[in-house]
């Protein structure tokens, strides 16, 4: 049987496949169903400094994929502190794996809420999603977040927009510890023939797109992103199934995150597609999962070629 575990910036995952934010994570119970689900590590839903407001309806399925305007946690964050947290933490603690915690967005938000994560975050991933193309903001929060607490920071890349080659080197040099790639993709559109009325509510009725549609291009991300630091990195967008997860390994990723599979076919597909890696890699004569990692990538493809 492969070696699944993944140690990753001091961390122990017992598997590489991890829930990425969203209603799959919303709340404690979530996250110890996901736990339970056979999640390699957990991950909790972004929270903010206030409630998220989110417009109804707020996701939608589409032909490959999935269309949402939910903005970060509904859920305020005295919630999180006084009650989510603690459940998730216990959830991690007796799965024996790590919990990242998810938090947006300015660096005022961040210094304000990650010091009070530090009882029950072994890491945290910022959501760069709303804070638009200039890549200050991005800095400032890094920023934030590493003088707030002392664990390993990730940033979370909005493709809107962004050059990801520059987005990661401008992360490493404000000191983020690992890069999480890539966030949904839009704004996006669709509407119900029947009606004439578009699937989504909230400003413009529009959306982000994610879910298998989005592969491909979070793939390049993510391929990138690999070439252009070294960084660790967590691939997500359009994870179904074991071999779209060893897609993310081979192209330089170390974990891979699931949102829009978990939504669909609930917190059991965690442990699914990490069985499917494991059987891929046992059919494949592969020792770990390790052994595949940024396979795909030039200098290692080229050494693969010719050692
Ligand atoms: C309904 C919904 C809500 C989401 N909420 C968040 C969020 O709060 N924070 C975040 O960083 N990403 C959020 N995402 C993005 C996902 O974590 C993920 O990056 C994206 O959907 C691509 O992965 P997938 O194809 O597996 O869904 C959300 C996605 C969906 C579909």
């Amino acid at each position: 049987m492969a070696d699944m575990t993944v140690e990753f910036l001091g961390m122990r995952f017992r598997n590489p496949v991890l829930p990425a934010a969203g209603p799959n994570v919303r709340d404690g119970e979530h996250l110890l169903e996901a736990a339970e689900g056979g999640a390699g590590g957990l991950l909790s839903k972004t929270i903010s400094v206030d409630a998220a407001p989110v417009p109804m309806p707020h996701m939608a399925a589409i032909r490959g994929g999935f269309i949402n305007t939910e903005l970060w946690s509904e859920l305020p964050p005295e919630r999180w502190l006084g009650k989510e947290y603690s459940i998730a933490r216990s959830a991690a603690d007796e799965a024996g794996i790590p919990l990242i915690i998810s938090l947006g967005y300015t660096a005022q938000e961040i210094a304000q809420l990650a010091p009070k994560l530090k009882p029950w975050a072994d890491a945290l991933e910022l959501s760069t999603h709303y804070l638009g193309e200039d890549p200050r903001p991005m800095i400032e929060a890094i920023d934030a977040a590493k003088s707030a607490l002392d664990v390993p920071v990730l940033v979370k890349m909005s493709p809107l927009g962004r050059e990801m080659k520059a987005a990661a080197q401008a992360a490493k040099e404000a000191g983020a510890d690992g890069i999480s790639a890539t966030n949904s993709f839009g704004p996006a559109f669709g509407l119900n023939v029947e009606t004439g009325y578009p699937w989504l509510g909230g400003k413009n009725s529009y959306g982000w797109l994610s879910g298998p549609a989005l592969k491909p291009l979070s793939l390049r991300c993510v391929y990138d992103i690999a070439q252009a630091v070294d960084l660790p990195i967590i691939g997500v967008g359009g994870i179904s199934n074991g071999k779209d997860a060893i897609e993310y390994i081979m192209a330089g990723a170390s974990l891979v995150g699931v949102c829009t599979a978990a939504i669909m076919r609930g917190s059991g597909i965690y442990g699914i597609i990490a069985r499917e890696m494991e059987k891929w890699l046992d059919d494949h004569g592969y020792p770990s999962v390790e052994e595949i990692r940024a396979l795909a990538l030039p200098e290692a493809a080229g050494e693969a070629r010719h050692g």
